[in-house]
């Protein structure tokens, strides 16, 4: 049986068990070469097939999947609300030290309680995100919580489990045993690289943003769908033994243990025989903070030994064997010379602060996001100001406020420009959105998203066009919009670079065939925002064809079940720019569209009852609510409106009527009560009489 391709798996149960067996230690094995050890040996690809080949075994097997499997981390069903948690030992926090003096004074301390010992300290990076807690029970996690009070924290183990750099089942190393119970505690966190991303990606839809790495890793966590807290790529440092275990007597000893059953343990960690050279550690950090690819917020220095720990033990919630010392964020005065807006790749407008350069904890700053047009106003940031800067979470640079007391009067508010700064088209800011973007689909900003989305294969499926092929047409000037790709010669593309004569025909065929398309699919492929592949579809079947949607209102969208407000203005603010409406024109006229079915061979072909007609509805519909009505009449291929005009094939009426069935009567337009109305879709539709005795 050839192990990697087939779809049915012809293994007894037997068998299976094995196999999923085997793969599981595989997989794990490569995660933690891969997420622990920085240091994969199979491609991604390899690793894809392992997976995907457990995945097929445990569909078939469904009874073998175990809850350590490493299948199980993409999420689970959502919970209604986290359940509580009681902590076994309570999770303290850390007394503070702000400078080299408050070391020494967490020294002289020590020196007065224990003036005997002598110890070594420990320093590690302190982690800036959220303590949790995991328990393994015979070497599979079995619970983790978050810190909560201390005492209580919630439980979180689904959005644990997938987090990669938590085992599932622990490693099973040749020189220890695994206990029975194992429980450790540590800090997760998001690197700077995912939250950038994180944050980019929610921009363009709109949403708001995490203001630094920690909250995006806490909103990540306290998600009640852990399907939420798969896509958020989470880490977490380990940084703490809860159960005692014969033979370790060092904190250090600790951490070695723990790394040996496949946690992540942090590379920096040193044992220091002194504090002054605990004081040299955290020095050099503040100046190597930079370096990491995730945020500190300060150096942790415990006692190494974990006898004298327990002599020490703890004062108000705090061990008296740890002190964080805080690491300074320096914070600089610095003049905003000018607000640039700049366009992202899907057309949101972001406002960047552009500065007179300054030095920042080892690196020159001269530009710094602002976010969006409500952030500068929530700041009340005014360009001309004096501003207070830092490197938010140590790297990235951010405009903290304004310095009011140094204005001269000279300062100009920012106003966003009502125009893209790249295309001139008019911008638009959807109802509720901070983002305010350019809908225009030639902006030369957007063009290279827009055209590979538009042949994307769940948009119009026009093979060959990937990123590469579109980032090459679009920077030699052959193509300027996605319709354009329909004008596309062999000749055109010849000269682009490791493009040959087949290929080159291949391309230009596999163009020609994407024509003919569902409207749903093209509505999808114009990447109109909030139009998703659900909404284009709904659309299509309300309106069949693109010209009755561009010409919708926003009032008559509305009205469709399943279109809200912010659907619906980004709809018509997309056609009401010319530019929009040329490019579907042309998909129209290159055939790109497949044509409606018209008028009687809509019948023929079985087509519903109400296709086209417009609805308003007045009085009480009996035993019917107005949703329920509109979902009917939509059913068969009808729509509701709101208010009665010309376009109105009838006013459908209950018991009391109002205002608007006589506005029909007034201005000339059908009405029709419920018994006839039935008796119409009741009708065969195959009968000719069916459709004529309707108007
Ligand atoms: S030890 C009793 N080590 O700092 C000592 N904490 O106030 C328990 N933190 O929210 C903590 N990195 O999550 C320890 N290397 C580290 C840490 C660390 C970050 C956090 C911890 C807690 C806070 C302590």
């Amino acid at each position: 049986m050839n192990l990697f391709t087939s779809d049915d798996v012809e293994l007894t149960h037997d068998q299976a068990e094995k196999e999923i067996k085997s793969l599981q230690k595989e997989i794990n094995h490569h995660n933690t070469l891969y997420y622990i050890k920085d240091s994969p040996v199979i491609t991604d690809a390899e690793y894809d097939k392992l997976m995907r080949r457990l995945q097929e075994i445990e569909k078939t097997y469904p009874n073998l999947i175990t809850p350590d499997s490493p299948t199980q981390r993409v999420g689970a069903a959502p919970l209604g609300e986290f359940a509580e948690v009681q902590h076994s030992i309570p999770l303290l926090s850390l007394a503070k030290a702000f400078d080299a003096g408050e070391l020494s004074d967490f020294e002289s301390r020590l020196n007065r309680m224990m003036p005997e010992a002598k110890f070594d300290y420990v320093c590690e990076l302190k982690f800036d995100g959220l303590a949790v807690m995991l328990k393994y029970e015979k070497g599979i996690f079995v619970q983790g919580a978050t810190r909560g009070d201390g005492f209580r924290g919630e439980d979180i183990t689904l959005n644990l489990k997938t987090v990669r750099t938590i085992p599932l089942r622990l490693l099973n190393p040749d020189d220890v045993e695994i206990p029975d119970i194992l429980e450790v505690r540590g800090e997760v966190f998001m690197t700077r690289e995912s939250f950038d991303n994180l944050n980019k990606n929610r921009a363009d839809k709109g949403e708001s943003l995490f203001a630094n790495p920690r909250n995006a890793a806490a909103g990540s966590l306290r998600q009640l769908d852990s399907h939420i807290t798969a896509q958020r790529n989470l880490d977490m440092f380990v940084y703490s033994l809860a159960t005692p275990v014969e033979g370790i007597e060092t904190h250090y000893q600790a951490l070695q243990y723990m790394k040996k059953f496949g946690f992540h343990i942090n590379e920096y960690t040193k044992v220091l025989p002194d504090m002054a050279s605990v004081i040299k550690f955290c020095e050099e950090w503040i100046e190597r903070r930079s370096e990491l690819t995730y945020d500190i917020d300060g150096v942790v220095v415990k006692i190494n030994s974990l006898k004298l720990q327990e002599e020490l033990g703890a004062v108000s919630r705090s061990p008296r064997w740890a002190i964080a010392y805080k690491l300074p964020s320096t914070e600089v005065v610095t003049k905003l010379l000018d607000i640039e807006v700049s366009v992202g790749r899907t057309g949101s407008l972001t406002p960047v602060a552009i500065l007179e350069p300054q030095e920042v904890d080892g690196s020159v700053v001269s530009r710094a996001t602002l976010h969006n047009e409500d952030e500068i106003k929530r700041k009340d940031i005014k360009i001309g100001d004096y501003v207070l800067i830092h490197k938010a979470g140590s790297v990235i640079p951010e405009v903290i406020s304004p310095v009011k007391e140094k204005r001269d009067g000279t300062e100009k508010d920012f106003i966003l420009p009502k125009s893209c700064p790249v295309c001139g088209e008019e911008v638009f800011r959807p109802e509720g959105e901070a983002a305010t973007r350019c809908m225009n689909m030639e902006c030369p900003a957007q063009v290279k998203e827009r055209i590979r989305h538009f042949a994307s294969r769940r948009a119009l499926d026009i093979e060959g066009f990937g990123e590469k092929l579109v980032e090459k047409l679009v920077e030699n000037g052959l193509v300027k919009q996605p319709a354009d790709l329909y004008d596309l010669k062999v000749e055109d593309l010849l000269p682009l670079e490791r493009m040959g004569k087949k290929l080159a025909e291949k391309l230009v065929n596999n163009v020609k065939k994407a024509k003919n398309k569902e409207l749903a699919q093209v509505l999808y492929a114009l990447g109109i925002r909030h139009v998703g592949q659900h909404i284009a579809k709904v659309l299509a079947d309300h309106f069949e064809t693109i010209d009755n949607l561009a010409k919708a209102s926003e009032a008559e969208l509305e009205d469709i079940h399943e279109v809200g407000p912010e659907v619906a203005s980004s709809i018509v603010e997309f056609f009401s720019l010319e530019k929009n409406r040329r490019i579907t024109e042309k998909l129209e006229s290159e055939g790109v569209i497949k044509k409606p079915i018209e008028g009687d061979n809509k019948e023929k072909a079985g087509e519903k009852k109400l296709a086209g007609m417009k609805f308003v509805l007045t009085g009480t519909l009996q035993n019917f609510s107005r949703t329920e009505m509109k979902k009917l009449i939509e059913s068969h291929g009808g729509r509701v409106t709101s208010s009665v005009s010309k376009g109105t094939d009838y006013v459908l009426f209950g018991t009391d009527p109002g205002s608007k069935y006589r506005k029909a009567e007034k201005i000339g337009v059908s009405t029709i009560n419920l018994e006839d109305f039935f008796e119409i879709l009741k009708e065969d539709s195959n009968s000719p009489q069916g459709t004529q005795s309707f108007k």
